[in-house]
């Protein structure tokens, strides 16, 4: 053993422990894992967020070759690690940037990272994962959750997909590194893994808008789905199914604000210049109104998921045109609508909106309710599904208040 490993070994014990303390590891199976599986072979380079000039965001890059000490002790530490940027926005070429293409910080957005432990366990723990079951992780990511997995379940019952093909082959050797040998499939995870169906359980490590039908198919009477429900504005949710015998399944949101990057294929195109200036020509003739639902109604994680359960279909931007306010404009390009929100200069805000839909009608109308019903947080909150019509509910005076998202 050398003195790496032995550091190493004391680090996840320690993590363990902090784990533990947190009140996210609650089983010593678990634990095991956790002190077995030695994630610093799961990134061996990441991103770390820095401060840049103005406030921005910027991503410096870390590395055994740079600092072996300090980058032991990030591996262990109870953090989500970014492994993987798109720089599209800056650098139009620069879709998948990963440490190694960088010497010095730069900006970008993450699509890949290593969960924070603390997460991955809290997950396997609420998933009710146990020995003997047939797991299916969607996001295979660095490979240390399959990791994990494969620790305590054996290689065979776990299997992972990861959509990114240059992700799934970095995390293909890391596990083989760490002595893991999972079923591994680069793909399309929404459309689960037939191959080795039935599961006990799936888990999602990135986030849908819409939990597939190939999921309700391939997970057995009984099993449970737990994936974080998201959408285009920003919401988030984390969802724990049970199948039933009919292959619908039904659950409820579990407490915290957990958050993960949207799956590939439901994430949003970024708002082109032309269906802006389509928005602008509807609604020169809008006539303002006073609206007591403001956009910082979701600067709160409930109320901002309501907001996106009553315009699903709607991505959102702030501009502030030739000098004026900064005003957040709500864009559905399914029903061609738009709803422009206009901070006042005493307070409030007035609303414009245009096309068939009216989006902030629909806001109102949703938050009004949510706010009858005694702003229950989104852990009374619960979805059903059959892959085709997903419904999420919550209980108010006069009965459920329910919204249908048709994928
Ligand atoms: C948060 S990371 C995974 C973390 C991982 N479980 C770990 O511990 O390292 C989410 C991963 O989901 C992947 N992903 C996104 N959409 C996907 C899809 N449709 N199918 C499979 N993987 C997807 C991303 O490429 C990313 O690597």
């Amino acid at each position: 053993m050398t003195d790496n490993d032995v550091r190493a070994a004391e680090l996840r014990r320690a993590l363990a422990d902090s784990l533990e303390q947190s009140g996210n590891l609650r089983s010593p199976e678990w634990r095991q894992a956790v002190e077995r599986v030695p994630r610093h072979l799961f990134v061996p380079t990441f991103f770390r967020w820095t401060d840049g000039p103005g406030g921005i965001t910027l991503w410096a890059p870390v590395g055994k070759e740079q600092d072996p000490e300090q980058w032991l002790e990030l591996a262990y530490r109870d953090e989500t690690l970014v492994t993987q940027l798109d720089r599209t926005l800056v650098s139009p070429t620069d879709r998948h940037v990963t440490p190694h293409d960088v010497a010095e910080p730069v900006q970008g957005d993450p699509t890949s990272s290593s969960t924070l432990p603390g997460l991955v366990v809290r997950m396997l723990e609420d998933l009710d994962v146990v020995d003997g079951m047939n797991v299916l992780e969607i996001g295979t990511g660095t490979g240390y959750s399959s990791a994990l997995m494969s620790e305590r379940l054996g290689d065979k019952q776990v299997t992972s997909i990861e959509f990114d093909p240059g992700i799934a082959a970095n995390a293909a050797a890391a596990l083989k590194l760490a002595g893991r040998a999972p079923h591994l499939v680069v793909g399309d995870g929404l459309n689960g893994v037939p191959e080795h169906a039935p599961y006990d359980r799936l888990v999602a490590t990135c986030s849908v808008r819409h939990i597939p039908r190939p999921w309700l198919h391939q997970t057995r009477p009984g099993g449970r789905i737990l994936v974080t429900l998201a959408g285009w504005l920003g919401g988030y949710g984390l969802a724990l199914l049970e199948m039933g015998d009919d292959e619908r399944a039904e659950g409820r949101f579990l407490p915290g604000t957990v958050s993960f990057m949207i799956a590939r294929p439901q994430a949003p195109e970024p708002i082109t210049s032309k269906q802006r200036s389509a928005a602008f020509k509807m609604l020169a003739d809008a006539t303002p109104r006073p609206t007591a639902v403001g956009h910082d109604i979701r600067e709160d994680w409930t109320s901002n998921f309501v907001v996106q359960l009553a315009i699903p279909t709607a991505r959102q931007e702030t501009i502030s045109r030739d000098g004026g306010p900064f005003v957040h404009y709500y864009l559905d390009t399914t029903t061609e609508s738009v709803a422009a929100l206009t901070p006042e200069p005493g307070g409030g805000w007035t609303v414009r909106q245009a096309g068939p839909v009216r989006l902030w009608d629909n806001v109102e109308a949703a938050v009004g309710l949510w706010r009858e019903a005694g702003s229950p947080p989104q852990e009374q909150f619960r979805i059903r599904t059959d892959g085709h019509t997903q419904t999420v509910w919550v209980d108010g005076p006069d009965g459920p208040i329910s919204w249908d998202l048709t994928a």
